[in-house]
């Protein structure tokens, strides 16, 4: 009986053994979440087929030069990452502290190309040798058909936790409107102060999960003060050291400018470089400061320098959108030609939509549409003079204090642009405050 006894000690203790062998290694084997990665972002880094960058910050020096992207290909329907794939991809990241973040904080940066076009790519950051990793993100490459849908928003401008949760709640509003847009143009005030590091880390906490789920293009405004902040939280493919870049999406080519600077000419130079080098269809630019607004920025000496150096240059240049913002307020030109005046067009409608709103539609216009598309966050300005009124087809008449986003529809002969009013306060209820098309039978 004792023998027995003995043997059966004797096979647990090696059982036991064994177990929490396995058990020991499979734990270091498995995937850890951390939040010690946060403000993440994807940004476009040429060729938006092939490539993209990423961005992301941790507060420990362990992580420095130590931090990695994962990336896993999977079919657009796939609504979950694998991450054990033998496709998955690492990219190393590079570590660096910025002066615009406090306390310390290390950023790490990395960009990736040799992508496949039309494809979806989950994504996590995080450290592969403590196999710790942030929550998933994922963006899918250009496929360069010609359909595509961005969400254009401005001046989320928070400096407070109430402000960012109401930034939120807009984003989530959108996301419920259109959940599959393919990028977010944001026409800058990311934030109210971008030298106060806490307002990025609040931006950041509260766009999280949607800035996950997408890609990201920055514009710089005034409340940035200078080109670091945006810089420092998004990897852009800058050119020279304003925050002024390009990416081309499906048939449409974009300029995004930085006119908290007055390096006019230079600017010139560039999107002249761009938008005539170029055999995409559409020509889409944006900057903060808007020339064409009836905002109580509209005759600020900044402002009407844009409006008498680069407004010329975007009518000659055959631009169909100009993305602003900065008023605070929502204004829409009829097209603009390279004069400053009014242009013309073949055919010109309106249509009723289902919620009592118009469709205007414009078939073959003479020049470029302005939006400044009020805010999304919880600053709002009041119309404030007749400067530019002439100029406005839908523009604000008072002190509005509801957000408001667009969603931006390109197709092969079509640029659908929607406006939705979103009740925050009270209804929860969204209605499309403008919507315009741009049709080129061309
Ligand atoms: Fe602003």
């Amino acid at each position: 009986m004792k023998k027995y006894l003995l043997i059966t000690v004797i096979l647990i203790i090696i059982l036991s053994s064994m177990f929490m062998v396995l058990y020991t290694g499979a734990s270091q084997n498995i995937p850890v979440y951390s939040d010690e990665f946060f403000k993440i972002a994807v940004t476009f880094y040429g060729n938006t087929s092939t490539s993209r960058a990423f961005s992301f910050f941790t507060r420990s020096h362990s992580y420095e030069n130590n931090c990695y992207i994962q990336l896993d290909p999977a079919p657009y329907e796939q609504q979950k990452p694998k991450f054990f794939d033998i496709d998955n991809i690492l990219i190393k990241a590079d570590s660096e502290y910025t002066a615009s973040t406090w306390p310390k904080q290390l950023r790490h940066k990395a960009y990736v190309d040799n992508l496949s076009p039309a494809t979806k790519y989950f994504y996590r950051v995080g450290c592969k040798k403590t196999n710790e990793w942030s929550d998933y993100g994922y963006f899918v490459t250009d496929d360069k058909d010609s359909n595509f849908c961005f969400l254009h928003i401005t001046d989320s401008q928070g400096k407070n936790q109430e402000d960012f949760h109401a930034f939120g709640k807009s984003l989530q509003k959108a996301y419920e409107i259109q959940s599959d847009y393919d990028f977010i143009v944001s026409t800058g005030d990311q934030v109210e102060l971008g030298v106060n590091a806490r307002q990025w880390d609040m931006y950041f906490a509260s766009a999280q999960s949607f800035l996950l789920q997408t890609t990201f293009a920055p514009v710089n405004g005034n409340h940035e003060l200078v080109p670091q902040p945006v810089s420092n939280h998004f990897y852009l493919n800058l050119d020279s050291k304003l925050i002024e870049y390009t990416f081309e999406y499906g048939d449409a080519v974009f300029v995004i400018l930085d006119s908290n600077n007055s390096l006019y000419d230079e600017q010139i130079e560039y999107l002249r470089n761009v938008f005539q080098n170029t055999d995409k269809k559409w020509k889409i630019a944006a900057f903060h400061y808007a020339p064409f607004s009836s905002g109580t920025h509209a005759d600020d000496k900044n402002v009407l320098n844009v409006k008498e150096k680069i407004v010329p240059v975007l009518a000659d240049c055959g631009v169909d959108l100009v993305l602003n913002g900065h008023d605070h307020i929502y204004c829409r030109t009829y097209p603009i030609n390279s004069e400053g005046n009014i242009g013309t067009w073949q055919y010109a409608a309106e249509t009723a939509l289902d919620d009592g709103g118009v469709k205007y539609t414009y078939t073959n216009p003479q020049g470029v549409f302005y939006v400044i598309n009020r805010c999304v966050g919880t600053k709002f300005y009041s119309k404030s003079n007749l400067f530019n009124d002439r100029f406005i087809q839908k523009g604000d008449s008072s002190n509005f204090s509801k957000p408001v986003f667009s969603t931006v529809k390109v197709s092969r002969n079509s640029l659908i642009y929607t406006a939705y009013e979103y009740d925050r306060n009270n209804t929860e209820s969204v209605k499309i405050w403008d919507c315009f098309e741009i049709i080129k039978q061309s």
